[in-house]
Formats: C-alpha cells, structure tokens, sequence
C-alpha cells in the first residue's frame, strides 16, 4: 500500500505547510482526516503507522488520538453511523432507552452493522445538545448532521428514507 504522501503529496505538503516544523506533530488531525478518507471511513493501523511517521510521534500516539475523538473510526461501519449520545444528562432524559430501542428495532446491537450494511449505531459521549435528548450524530462519506429531539418513530422513518435512496 503506498503512503499518504505518495498518494496525496500536494495534501500531505500543505497540511504541513500549516504547521512550523519543530511542532508538525499538530499535523496529526488533518492527516488522519485524509487518511479517514482514503480509507472509506475508517483509519487502518498501516494508516495511522504513515501518519505517526510523517509526523514524528509514536503509533501509539495516534492510536490515542483515533479512540478519543468520535469522528475517527479504526474499524469500518455501515454507510450511516448513528452516533447517540448517552451521557449522563442524555441518559437522564432517555437516551439509554432510545438506543436499546432502536438497535431492537434494527436487529442489531450496540457497535453492530445492519446485515445490509447500511448504518451502524454507536454510544458517544456528550454532543453539546444536553436539553436535546435523544440526540444524535450521523456520519456519512459526505458529511456530518445533527438531529436532537429524536424519538424512535421519527428515526426509524429517517433510516426508512436512507434505505430508498440507497436503492
Ligand atoms: S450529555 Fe448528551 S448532548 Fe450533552
């Protein structure tokens, strides 16, 4: 497999450029974002090894950097990862309930795929929508949106309409 640099040198040079050399390490976010692309979603450990290289710090390193942030990923996932809060202030007002529901209602788990791999469900931590709960993020190849006030019926018809534009 050839290197982010190989593959997107003009990228890799002017996330680089952004940063003084002796601190390139601050580099390590927008390189795994390009490697989260290249990836189809996810970030390899070979990935994620090119990046601790380019930047000079250890795999564990970014490996760290990978599992704090919800909006990276090391394993891959349906076309829309569902990621419901369920911090405390969201699990006081339901949240825990809402994503036993409608992993129940999808047939999976939490962490799972549905078999026709179009969305995964997933427990993060608090999304700055506290009074909002149920409240969710979906990530996509195209982008992040946001739906807070959620119940089932309205996101299993949001799942619903994902399903017929998938066909
Ligand atoms: S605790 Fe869920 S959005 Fe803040």
């Amino acid at each position: 497999m050839s290197s982010l640099a190989e593959k997107y040198p003009d990228e890799v040079k002017a996330i680089l450029a952004k940063y003084p050399p002796e601190h390139k390490r601050s580099a390590v976010m927008p390189l795994l974002y390009l490697a989260q692309r290249d990836g189809g979603g996810y970030i390899t450990k070979a990935a994620m090894e090119d990046v601790a290289q380019i930047v000079g710090i250890s795999v564990s390193d970014v490996a760290a950097v990978v599992g704090f942030y919800s909006l990276y990923h090391d394993k891959p996932a349906g076309k829309y990862r569902i990621q419901v809060c369920t911090d405390v202030a969201c699990a006081l007002r339901g949240a825990d309930k809402f994503v036993e529901e409608l992993c129940d209602n999808l047939g999976i788990k939490i962490g799972e795929t549905t078999p026709d791999g179009l969305v995964t469900v997933e427990e993060v931590k608090c999304l700055a929508a506290c009074n909002h709960a149920p409240v969710f993020q979906v990530q996509t190849p195209d982008g992040l949106t946001y739906h807070q006030d959620m119940d089932i019926k309205a996101t299993l018809e949001l799942i619903e309409q994902w399903r017929k534009e998938a066909k």
